[in-house]
């Protein structure tokens, strides 16, 4: 089923391929012309440096240039799965995937597919599957719908986990982590025994150390906004309402209640964004979450998703 994926990917191609988080747009880690077609393909700034995915931990030594024992924990810990550690770089690995950083952001993603993919076609770049600045896809007809009917997809249904790899720098002291996701700060805590810093939130940051997350993201044509808190909800027509544990406004079809299943609601959300825009909505109204709940990895990724799609 893959014989054909992995030759277009050999021949310089780019395919789209499923993740545990989301689907990613595939090229060949060692060839720059494929990877320049990534960026075209997407309409991405080139100075947003790309994920490169490879399929077992011995793959870090061709683009990590030193491999510190707190790298071999987090590999141990948490590889294959939704956890990107930013190394220092080998010189040789290609200036149009680090955007000239002198840092590379490695990932062994835990979907079968991409694994098999990653292991007959070699270690592959692949950022988010979707035109830049829309949501992240979950689905195939996702990146079909960004892409053309035509474009090469492998097709695993619906991704797992629905939002992005937390992605943790480790390049230099004290660790970063620039994008929350799955994989928390506490988890990586407790298997280095170091506190990690959050700064995932530095947006229009110039100077940014992550330049993705300098960027506006994730965003619906719909404007995207919390339910002020205390409000009571008034419902208005052409609007989506993703609830978690207030009561709701009224029964309809425009309102979804999570009922607490925060990994639901995260496996669901670009979804759900993407649908609003088919059913042509004004508004996505969000209930926000509070800081008990924010404990939860999930929970604050999902927030920090929602936080950038209002922008
Ligand atoms: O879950 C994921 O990580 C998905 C799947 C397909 O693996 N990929 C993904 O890639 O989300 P992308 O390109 O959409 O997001 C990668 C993020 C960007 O914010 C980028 O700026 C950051 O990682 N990044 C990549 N290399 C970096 C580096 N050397 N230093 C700092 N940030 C880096
Ligand atoms: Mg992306």
């Amino acid at each position: 089923m893959l014989d054909q994926y992995i030759n277009l990917l050999k021949s310089g191609e780019v395919v789209a391929f499923p993740t545990e988080t989301v689907y990613g747009l595939g090229a060949d880690a060692k060839n720059p012309d494929a990877i320049k077609k990534v960026f075209e393909i997407k309409g991405r700034p080139s100075d947003n440096p790309l994920i490169v995915h490879i399929s077992d931990k011995k793959q870090t030594e061709d683009f990590a240039s030193k491999i510190s024992d707190d790298a071999r924990k987090l590999m141990d810990g948490f590889w294959p799965g939704p956890l990107t550690l930013i190394f220092e770089k080998k010189p040789q690995v290609l200036d149009i995937i680090t955007a000239g950083l002198d840092t590379v952001a490695l990932r062994w993603p835990k979907h079968p597919l991409s694994q098999q993919l990653i292991a007959r076609a070699g270690a592959l770049v692949a950022p988010s599957a979707n035109s830049s600045g829309k949501p992240s896809p979950t689905k195939a007809e996702h990146v079909k719908e960004d892409f053309g009917d035509d474009f090469p997809v492998v097709d695993a249904g619906e991704t797992d986990i629905g939002l992005e790899s937390t992605v943790l720098d480790i390049s230099s002291e004290p660790y970063t982590i620039y994008r929350p996701g799955a994989v928390s700060a506490e988890e990586i805590k407790k298997v280095i025994g170091k506190e990690v810093v959050q700064d995932s939130n530095s947006s229009q940051d110039k100077t940014a150390k992550s330049p993705g997350t300098k960027y506006s993201h994730y965003s619906p044509a719909a404007k995207v906004q919390w339910i002020s808190s205390g409000d009571d909800t008034t419902f208005v027509e052409d609007a989506l309402y993703l609830l978690h544990n207030r009561p709701a406004p009224q029964k309809s079809t425009r309102v979804i209640h999570y009922k607490g299943d925060f990994k639901k609601m995260a496996h669901e959300l670009y979804d759900r964004f993407r649908h609003a825009d088919h059913q042509q909505l004004e508004f996505v109204f969000v209930e926000p979450f509070s800081n008990d709940q924010l404990r939860n990895p999930i929970v604050e990724a999902l927030q920090n998703r929602i936080s950038k799609a209002i922008g």
